[in-house]
């Protein structure tokens, strides 16, 4: 019998294309970059399976030119905004995630993030790598403290939580806005809910983003809100580049109207080595590497390549983001 044919849009870690190798016909994009758009289009044409990434846009043109036969997709990643997951529905065709086995790996280098910007470490980098370290200074490269300054959460769900637990051991005061979470589950972990995000704003020393990129929280932090933050506030932001009105941070961020921005996502992503925050002393730029561990992107992998044999077999998908496509 013919094995499953699958596209999958990357090299991702071993652990993961063994296990489609061993179940498929696995055609692996071995570049670089992601497949431009009409690589993608005709590489689809005729699979069953396609496992996608983030930077992949599957839109219901991708589901229809790989035809009737496409039976799963499966997003290596937590987030999901990438696939137009209606347009999947509608086709009947599962879409899987991988959550729960990053929420860890991504606190801790959200918290790095913080950190790091609190104590000016990128800034410190620089200073020696360009040869100006001459002496100690009482006034070199002052920074604030992380132990009692108030972090604030936007989004309470597992990274957010995570976020808790890791400022809870560092003394901090936890506040978040999250108006789907529980405030007695908020008070048991020792964080207080706020009812606006303005109120959050108003109070942060560190403001810590965690939300999913929907159309309710796209440009969630406008002008607007970030003239409700404090001068000293910094914005740490591991969810997605359009929370944020880049053009609005950037604004912030010159007049002085918050201190720091410390940024593994962006809009656009990636951000061009010319583009203008990239200027600003005061914003440290990574490339979207929060859950880049190797245990976590390996669990990543394993967790997607299940996700998609599992709809090449015709079972439920152990994640699935469109569970109303069982019916
Ligand atoms: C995700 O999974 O959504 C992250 O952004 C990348 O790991």
């Amino acid at each position: 019998m013919n094995k499953p044919r699958v596209f999958v849009t990357r090299i991702i870690p071993e652990g993961g294309l063994a296990l489609m190798r061993a179940a498929c016909d696995a055609d692996v994009w071995a570049e670089e970059l992601p497949p431009l758009r009409p690589v993608l289009l005709e590489k689809v044409r005729g699979i069953d399976g396609l496992l996608c990434l983030l930077t992949d846009q599957i839109d219901g043109e991708v589901m229809d030119a790989a035809g009737p036969g496409l039976r799963v997709i499966s997003n290596h990643a937590v987030g999901y905004d990438n696939v137009d997951v209606a347009a999947a529905t509608a086709r009947g065709i599962p879409v899987g995630n991988t959550p729960g086995i990053l929420t860890e790996t991504t606190a801790d280098f959200a918290f790095a993030l913080l950190m790091a910007a609190a104590r000016r470490v990128a800034e410190g980098a620089d200073y020696v790598r360009a040869g100006k370290w001459r002496t100690w200074g009482p006034m070199l490269l002052l920074g604030h403290d992380v132990h009692g300054a108030t972090l604030g959460l936007v989004g309470m769900g597992r990274i957010g939580q995570a976020m808790a637990r890791r400022a809870a051991g560092f003394g901090m005061k936890v506040i978040y806005y999250d108006p789907y979470f529980d405030a007695a589950r908020g008070a048991a972990q020792g964080a207080e809910a706020m009812h606006t995000l303005d109120a959050l704003l108003a109070e942060a020393d560190f403001i810590s983003l965690h939300v999913p990129l929907t159309g309710e929280t796209h440009h969630l932090i406008d002008a607007q809100a970030l003239g409700k933050a404090r001068p000293t506030a910094v914005l740490i932001n591991t969810a997605r580049g359009p929370v944020v009105d880049t053009q609005a941070l950037y604004d912030a961020l010159a007049a002085g109207q918050i201190a720091y921005a410390a940024l593994d996502v962006t809009d656009p992503e990636p951000l061009p080595a010319d583009h203008k925050l990239l200027a600003l002393p005061n914003c440290l730029v990574v490339p979207h590497i929060a859950s880049a561990s190797w245990a976590t992107r390996t669990r990543m992998a394993v967790m997607a390549a299940h996700n998609l044999l599992a709809g090449l077999r015709g079972e439920r998908l152990p994640n699935c983001v469109n569970p109303e496509v069982y019916g």
